[in-house]
């Protein structure tokens, strides 16, 4: 099963750029710009990533983004994501971005977008990996924040194509949120959120009905409420589910407990993620390798998940076509290489 998982086409839907942060180039990236770290070791930050909650992790997140200064660290960064990528056999890639951890800091919007998409272009170019950017606000901060935000993305509305919402999900419900989604979604970006993660099942149905959002990110507490269940499977509304993040902070107490096989086998539009890999200890392999461990599946389940990524993702019909042939003749060779055993 491991040599099944390590050579499907993969599509990633789920990923916070910020969050494949690796600890050795966070600090070769503060001793670049004389940042001061509190820590003494690459060994020392991973010790450090020990959370209980989505907010003990954001705080030691946010932390590390401040080694992120120059147009080269975010092209950095973003090209050390692809190498794993490639290492991973994900094929195409839809990345977070958070600006407001960056403008907040003094950084300018364009040096942080430059960065990454001088990245995604030679991506492109030399690794045949697809991908695009999505623009997150940060939830905790405020509407005028977020405004101001959409404001500075427009002028790169070419090379961003949908907007969410990350960040501290309890206490923060999409409406706070409605009037930018709005404006974003007029300027013609798409919409996604993170919901249901630590937040209420109703933050889902919030996200759909008030924000307009094309896919959910996480949503595994979406089984507090079966009518929702149910409006999931009816709208095949995809969930962008992250199973080593959900572990690691403690939305379920094992893997064994994880809710996404199940969720998958009732059918779901549900995909594996990333999240924040450098955190949560795995990429995308990583993550299915993980989720196969716990939970028994056959070829054609685990493969799912990349056509429902596939499904789910907002390239192209012919890239789709693309990704969901090479899935298929992957199958289909397996098994008769099965049968022939
Ligand atoms: N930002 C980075 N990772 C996140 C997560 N898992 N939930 C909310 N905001 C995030
Ligand atoms: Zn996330």
């Amino acid at each position: 099963m491991d040599a099944f998982i390590r050579a499907l086409s993969k599509i990633e839907l789920h990923l916070h750029i910020e969050g494949s942060l690796e600890p050795e180039l966070m600090f070769e990236l503060a001793r670049r710009n004389r940042v001061a770290i509190p820590f003494a070791s690459a060994d020392e930050v991973r010790a450090a990533y020990e959370f209980s909650n989505l907010q003990t992790f954001l705080d030691i997140y946010y932390q590390g983004a401040n080694v992120l200064i120059e147009e080269q660290d975010f092209f950095d960064l973003c090209w050390a994501y692809l190498l794993r990528c490639r290492q991973d056999n994900v094929l195409h890639t839809e990345i977070f971005f958070d600006p407001q951890t960056h403008t907040d800091r003094g950084i300018k919007f364009d040096t942080v977008i430059n960065g990454l998409q001088r990245a995604l272009e030679r991506g492109r170019s030399e690794l045949g990996i697809s991908s695009s950017l999505i623009m997150c606000f940060l939830r905790h901060l405020d509407e005028e924040s977020a405004f101001s935000t959409l404001q500075q993305a427009l002028p790169h509305r070419d090379k961003i194509v949908a907007v969410g919402l990350d960040s501290a999900e309890a206490g923060n419900p999409p409406k706070k949120f409605q009037r930018v989604f709005e404006a974003a979604l007029e300027a013609g970006f798409l919409s996604v959120a993170h919901a249901g993660e630590e937040g209420p099942a109703s933050y889902i149905r919030d996200a759909i009905s008030l924000l307009k959002v094309s896919r959910i990110d996480h949503g595994v507490r979406c089984v507090e409420d079966p009518d929702l269940v149910q409006q999931l499977i009816d709208t095949r509304m995809p969930l962008t589910v992250c199973p080593l993040s959900n572990i690691k902070l403690r939305v379920f107490d094992d893997m064994g407990q994880h809710n996404l096989v199940d969720l998958l086998r009732r059918g779901l539009c549900v995909t594996v993620n990333s999240d924040d890999p450098a955190y949560f200890g795995g990429y995308m392999t990583d993550n299915f390798l993980a989720l196969a461990e716990a939970h028994a599946m056959t070829h054609s389940e685990i493969a799912q998940f990349s056509l429902n990524a596939i499904e789910a993702s907002f390239t192209s019909s012919e890239r789709k076509h693309q990704l969901v042939a090479s899935v298929e003749e992957y199958l289909s060779q397996q098994s008769k290489s099965t049968c022939r055993r």
